[in-house]
């Protein structure tokens, strides 16, 4: 063992354990007893060596059972493609991309699967607007709530937040119909038409459809799938061309779920500032975070210029169609135009989901969820190292899907029909950026229980792809 400290020299031999995978991705590290006893040190120097180690998201604690193996740095190869940086362009989406990405809204390989009994969340959630709706009162149907939405659900989005690091009045906070009507009402607000709006490359697609029908244009910005936007590609962008808006998710970035760290995160907001940019924050899917839910850029705002759009979709229920948005000094115009664009959100609605937080069921809900996202992932990037070729996966910390590169001659693309016609729904990785690269990637989600029929439908997927 190496290092200064005891601590140190522990971390690093756990460490290098980790990497030679003498524990495993998923397994279970020696106990901290039988680490006191073997190592010869004191419960806290073991303490303190693992507290590091799941710090860096390699290893997770679980409550009863003890330290897991999180993240394997050098056993699953990770994706290698880069964006290039490109011209700002107008964004124009193909009719085969908008019927693939009306198809993968369900994120599912199984275009069918809709069989399984409902989460122990969900039936919960289920009976709360139940309630809720059950304790409507004669007027409540005949008026519209306000625009900013239930006072109670805002209350309980601030302190749910606040566990995240993030001091919000419920007062800055607005409640939309989802975190795609988020986006669209925080590029509204900030951006003109013809403007230029830096994205993510690969990135949501969701967010491409919504430039393109705003008459904005996009500049792709190279991004890691372990770090999330190149900040160095972005200080390039911003000094060739007057961008306006950025979008960015630094809480685990579609499709592979990358982690933007703190020093990525303060360089973006010191950019931000020199060329007077608009952050628009997609936070969707912070909740799907397999350890502690990471902090929102949104906590270091203190120039007002980080627009946070969320919902329930990722975390809890794509259905409910509730989602929320802090606009910072765009919050006014947001106000306007939330009530030009929906007039009010379902009161019922909002009541049932905010006493459904209130007596912490979403809590446990995202504490049962993640150990379940965990083991799917862990199987998905297992299962995808047996196929025949070279596979090079991301592995994602939160999220719901993993990044899959494929050996450069690989068509994602031209497999989608085929595989569409076999019964099997695939996510080719072009429809991550406007420029027609990541032909041979695509997105695999693991969102969904592992079940005989999501298995078979995998296991196809190497014949479908590489013919
Ligand atoms: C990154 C990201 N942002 C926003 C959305 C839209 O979310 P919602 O269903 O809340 O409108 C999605 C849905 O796929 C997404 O993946």
């Amino acid at each position: 063992m190496t290092g200064e400290y005891r601590y140190q020299q522990l971390e690093s031999w756990l460490l290098q354990g980790i990497v030679e995978q003498r524990w495993r991705l998923g397994e279970r590290l020696p106990s901290i007893r039988t680490l006191c006893r073997e190592q010869k040190l004191s419960k806290a120097t073991v303490q303190h060596a693992l507290q590091r180690l799941e710090a860096q998201g390699l290893i997770e604690a679980r409550p009863k059972a003890g330290y897991f193996v999180a993240l394997q740095p050098d056993g699953v190869k990770q994706p290698v493609s880069r964006a290039r940086i490109e011209a700002p362009r107008p964004v124009n989406v193909s009719d085969l991309l908008l019927d693939i990405m009306g198809r993968s809204a369900a994120f599912d390989l199984l275009p069918d699967l809709h069989s399984g009994d409902l989460p122990p969340g969900i039936v919960t959630l289920n009976r709360s607007i139940g309630r809720a709706l059950r304790r409507q009162k004669g007027e409540d149907y005949q008026y519209y709530d306000e625009p900013a939405g239930f006072h109670g659900l805002r209350e309980q989005l601030a302190l749910h937040h606040g566990r995240r690091g993030w001091t919000v009045s419920p007062d800055e906070l607005c409640i939309t119909s989802g975190c795609q009507h988020a986006l669209f009402l925080a590029l509204m607000a900030s951006c003109e038409r013809g403007d230029v709006v830096a994205v993510e490359s690969p990135g949501f697609y969701g967010v491409l459809q919504l430039l393109e029908q705003l008459g904005l244009r996009v500049v792709e910005v190279p991004t890691s799938l372990e770090t999330g936007m190149d900040m160095d590609a972005l200080e390039e962008v911003l000094e060739r061309w007057k961008v306006r808006a950025c979008i960015v998710s630094p809480s685990f970035a579609t499709p592979g779920g990358a982690l933007m760290p703190e020093d990525g995160k303060k360089r973006l907001l010191a950019l931000a500032e020199r060329h007077d940019l608009a952050v628009i924050e997609d936070d969707i899917y912070a909740d799907t975070a397999l350890g502690r839910a990471p902090d929102p850029l949104k906590a270091l705002d203190v120039d007002h210029r980080v627009i946070l759009c969320s919902s329930f979709s990722k975390c809890l229920s794509r259905d409910i169609r509730l989602g929320w948005i802090s606009g910072a000094r765009w919050h006014d115009r947001i106000l306007h135009l939330k009530l030009v664009t929906q007039l009010a959100s379902s009161r019922y609605l909002q009541q049932g989901v905010a006493d459904y937080m209130a007596d912490g069921s979403l809590s446990s809900h995202l504490r049962r969820q993640r150990h379940e996202l965990r083991a799917n992932r862990d199987k998905l990037i297992a299962s995808l190292q047996l196929w025949p070729v070279e596979v090079r996966v991301s592995t994602p910390r939160g999220g719901l899907a993993v990044w899959v590169e494929l050996p450069e001659h690989v068509d994602t693309l031209s497999s989608y029909l085929p595989a569409l016609q076999a019964g099997v729904i695939i996510t080719p990785g072009p429809l991550f950026s406007v420029s027609g690269q990541f032909g041979n990637c695509l997105r695999i989600s693991y969102a969904h229980p592992w079940s005989a029929s999501r298995t078979e439908a995998l296991g196809r997927l190497p014949e479908l792809l590489l013919g």
